[in-house]
């Protein structure tokens, strides 16, 4: 690349600050009201998750799937952010943030980061069950048997379920790669191919675990710190250090 190009690229990721990539999962939403998967006992509020979250489940009752999401949305529509969403927004002040989401909520948005990838789907979207390209949201909470795409076939939920593709992927990985920080938040790490995304960090960047338990994984990344706390106090003060530690 000519060296002309490469200063005015270098400027530019000056003025922009360092690009911190952060990874969050159920925990970071668990102080706004809405329940983490693997504290539950296997069960989804009752459910058998492959009876509500697989193509196979969709197939064999469509109506109890339906039913599922329009009450979990019925539930989000009014959960609020909480102290650990506010400071990713705050982070945007001095760094360039990205935003990796396993979270269907809507929580990283109302909370006003701009730069947010939802690996396994949008609570508050719809898709047509015939063709993955008609997305459309939706205007309150639920999505009504009948109620269909412009190709005549019943809307699903817009969510990744088990055994499908994970179309996002492909951006995140991208956006790990280009990670200066990486913070990962209320994961268990153990759904991929999102818990893989580590694998593409580089690993000199320093990283960043907050979450109320260590990972399973275990920890023995000497650019690794496990911060155990609840996201809403974690984060903020974490920030705090990251934005004093890079004088920006
Ligand atoms: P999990 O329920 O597996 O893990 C939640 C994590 O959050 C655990 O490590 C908890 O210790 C931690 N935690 C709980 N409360 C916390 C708090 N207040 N602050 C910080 N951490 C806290 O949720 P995920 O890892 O997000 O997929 O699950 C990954 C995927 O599995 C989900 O996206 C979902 C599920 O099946 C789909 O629906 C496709």
């Amino acid at each position: 690349m000519p060296r002309n190009i490469m200063w005015l690229l270098n400027l530019l990721k000056m003025k922009k600050g360092k690009k911190v990539v952060v990874l969050t999962g159920a925990g970071i939403s668990a102080e706004s009201g809405i329940a983490t998967f693997r504290d539950s006992g296997g069960l989804w509020e009752g459910h058998d998750v492959m009876e509500v979250a697989s193509p196979e489940g969709w197939e064999k009752n469509p109506n109890l799937v339906l039913d599922f999401y329009n009450q979990r949305r019925k539930q989000a529509i009014t959960a609020q952010p909480n102290a650990g969403h506010l400071a990713l927004k705050e982070l945007e002040k001095y760094f360039d943030v990205t935003v990796i989401t396993q979270n269907v909520d809507n929580l990283h948005e109302k909370a006003g980061s701009s730069k947010v990838i939802h690996l396994h789907g949008e609570l508050f979207k719809a898709r047509s069950s015939v063709d993955e390209n008609l997305i459309y949201d939706i205007d309150g909470w639920e999505i009504k048997p009948g109620e269909t795409c412009e190709k005549g076939s019943q809307l699903r939920p817009h969510i990744v379920w088990f055994g499908e593709m994970v179309p996002m992927m492909e951006r995140a990985i991208e956006e790990t790669q280009q990670a200066d920080i990486f913070l990962i938040v209320g994961t268990s790490l153990l759904v991929y191919p999102a818990a893989g995304l580590i694998n593409y960090v580089d690993p000199s960047i320093a990283k960043y675990i907050i979450d109320i338990k260590a990972p399973e994984m275990g920890i023995n990344d000497p650019y690794l710190r496990f911060i155990e706390a609840k996201a809403g106090e974690g984060l903020p003060k974490l920030i705090r250090e990251l934005v004093d530690e890079h004088h920006v």
